[in-house]
């Protein structure tokens, strides 16, 4: 062997040994770097076959090229081989155990005020409706004269009130959003359904609350009758109670509409044959209705010769507990988790 081979085969040796001892990526590129790179010093030994004859050159050519590869072959595989390890480790660092129990979410249930709007809010936007909120404090002219309760009206003795000054009241019902919503559509047709929150100063008991929810309804255009607020209502309650809900229009009286309806649903308990829920009457009162009174229509700036309307009012409360079979209106504020709890989303 030529003292060039040699030489080329001796710093061989030296850079398989420091392959061989780089125990992490890091120090295997630095190796490589110093090594294998055009600038190395394996590279530059290649000067020596100038000073060979041709046999021997053939013989250093084939060396150095047999080193390179080697050399080449050797660090790819350790490269490998490290990439591989590290891998392997980071794994086993993160090993999780299925057979552990897992952690427990605590998951809050959706009090039954909120999902009855929801679930209204569904039924009635499915059928082309907007919501629109109204405030919770009122002027008397929203909550009252704008209802068509002037100021001796005695359907204000049925709704009282908190005022907070002569003016200005917490509303007894959510028909003023009616109202406002009006004033807002400039006369122009209109299909809401108002959510909300309403105060009356009621002794609170088993299905009364001084704080209570309604959804008011209202649809105005030209040519709308009672046949539309008979199919709009029927419905609704069979989607909201049931397919099999019977639905009953009483006529009744309300100051804002004329004629007034007021609705009921076949009881869901006994199916109409009377039962304790129903006081034996078979049927549940369930909202009250009607057509938009004309001068409700004239001073929301509709002409009653031109528009025509429905609107109705559900208690919030009344259809949860009725739909969940809640016993008591406090129930629904007190925020137990227990009572809450029930109402998860499954
Ligand atoms: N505002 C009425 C109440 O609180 C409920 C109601 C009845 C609303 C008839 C309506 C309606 O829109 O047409 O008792």
């Amino acid at each position: 062997m030529s003292e060039e081979i040699k030489k080329v085969n001796d710093l061989k040796s030296m850079i398989i040994n420091e392959i061989n001892n780089a125990n992490d990526l890091v120090t295997l590129k630095a190796v490589a770097d110093k090594h294998l790179s055009k600038k190395s010093e394996l590279n530059s030994l290649m000067s020596l076959i100038k000073q060979l004859s041709g046999d021997e050159k053939t013989a250093f050519g084939q060396a150095m090229n047999n080193a390179r590869k080697e050399l080449n072959e050797l660090y790819q595989a350790k490269e490998k081989f490290l990439n591989e390890a590290m891998i392997r480790a980071k794994l086993e660092k993160e090993k999780i155990d299925i057979t552990l129990p897992g952690i427990k979410y605590n998951v809050g249930g959706i009090n039954p005020f909120f999902k009855i709007i929801d679930e209204m809010v569904d039924i009635f936007t499915s059928m082309g409706y907007q919501v629109k909120e109204g405030p919770d404090v009122e002027t008397d002219y929203f909550n009252f004269e704008r209802m068509n309760i002037p100021s001796n009206h005695p359907a204000r003795e049925m709704q009282d009130s908190f005022y907070i000054d002569n003016n200005t009241l917490l509303r007894t019902h959510t028909s003023p959003a009616q109202a406002h919503a009006m004033d807002e559509a400039d006369a122009k047709p209109l299909k809401i359904i108002c959510p909300g929150k309403c105060y009356r100063r009621d002794d609170d008991d088993a299905t009364h609350s001084h704080q209570f929810g309604q959804i008011e309804g209202l649809v105005i255009g030209k040519g709308i009758n009672l046949g539309n607020l008979k199919a709009t209502l029927e419905l609704f309650l069979r989607k909201m109670f049931g397919e099999k809900r019977e639905v009953r229009f009483r006529s009744s009286y309300f100051p804002f509409t004329e004629p007034s309806v007021e609705v009921d649903i076949s009881c869901m308990e006994c199916q109409g044959k009377g039962c304790s829920i129903c006081k034996g009457t078979g049927y549940i009162e369930i909202l009250g209705a009607g057509m938009v009174h004309p001068n409700v229509l004239k001073m929301s700036g509709y002409d009653p010769e031109v528009y025509s309307g429905f609107a109705f009012g559900v208690g919030i409360e009344r259809v949860a507990m009725l739909r969940y079979g809640i016993d008591d209106i406090r129930k629904i504020y007190q925020g137990d988790v227990r009572f809450v709890e029930q109402f998860k989303r499954k």
